[in-house]
């Protein structure tokens, strides 16, 4: 299946992601650019998000937890101070730098939460566990890598559940962001890997964007503008992306 196609796709590497989790410490100049007028990824917000939230007052997570792409460890924490045994794991040194760092920082050790650098689409951790969550990684894969990397969570879960969530396709036309996943390729995928799609919902991630700054953002990378009129706001003023919430078993 092809992806949706779009002018203001950006994917970063491996090196820009890492280089995004070490601008808050305002490291290189280089370095602030990759989200400049942002001085953080956008995703990286105060506050565990809402769906995450949403899915634990569900009571959707299993005591040992799978964090695929924790970034700097938020979600990760969270759950192991509500009492989960969680391992986190990213492919970015920086991301699980801060990931230890926030862990040490709220006091909890080892047997609550571990980290590791490990990459998505070639995963060899060890370990079995009762719950994957997965905010945000899904939908920076090209298609061709999505089956295997989901593959290989199965085999870490191989009778958990998995919880995902990954920008969807009703994205206003060029918002500058992931790939755009749609229904259709939630479906294909998920069973093509092993996973049953218990649930699948529209939902609202909150990002660090403003309507200023994605139009400072496109204007700096020569994007198309984003249709302005379809962003939706949270009370904080900041955009809110709409994304899936999959729940497979
Ligand atoms: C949008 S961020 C989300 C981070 C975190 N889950 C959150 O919600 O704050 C996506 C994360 O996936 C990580 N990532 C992307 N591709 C990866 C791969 N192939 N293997 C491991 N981590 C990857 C990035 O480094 C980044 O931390």
């Amino acid at each position: 299946m092809s992806q949706p196609s779009r002018k203001s796709h950006v994917v970063y590497s491996r090196k820009e992601f890492d280089v995004l989790y070490k601008t808050k410490a305002g490291v290189l100049p280089e370095q602030a650019d990759l989200f400049a007028p942002l001085t953080a990824a956008p995703w990286e917000t105060e506050n565990v998000q809402g769906i995450v939230l949403g899915w634990k007052e569900r009571d959707l997570f299993g005591y040992r937890v799978l964090d695929s792409g924790c970034g700097s460890g938020k979600d990760s924490v969270y759950l192991a101070q509500q009492g989960h045994m969680v391992l986190g794991y990213d492919f970015s040194d920086s991301a699980i730098a801060a990931a230890r760092r926030r862990a040490r920082e709220h006091g909890l050790g080892l047997e609550r939460v571990e980290f590791a650098i490990a990459d998505a689409t070639d995963l060899r951790l060890e370990g079995e566990f009762d719950s994957v969550l997965e905010t945000g990684l899904y939908h920076t894969l090209a298609e061709d890598k999505r089956v295997s990397y989901l593959s290989g969570l199965r085999r870490m879960s191989p009778s958990g559940n998995l919880l995902l969530n990954c920008v969807s396709d009703i994205l206003p036309l060029n918002f500058p962001g992931p790939f755009l996943v749609s229904r259709d390729n939630i479906s294909s995928t998920f069973r093509a890997s092993g996973w049953k799609v218990e649930s699948l919902e529209e939902g609202w991630y909150e990002t660090l964007f403003t309507p200023e700054t994605i139009r400072q953002f496109s204007v700096l990378r020569d994007l198309p503008p984003v249709d302005e009129r379809k962003l939706v706001l949270n009370d904080a003023g900041r955009v809110m992306c709409p994304v899936w919430l999959v729940v497979a078993t």
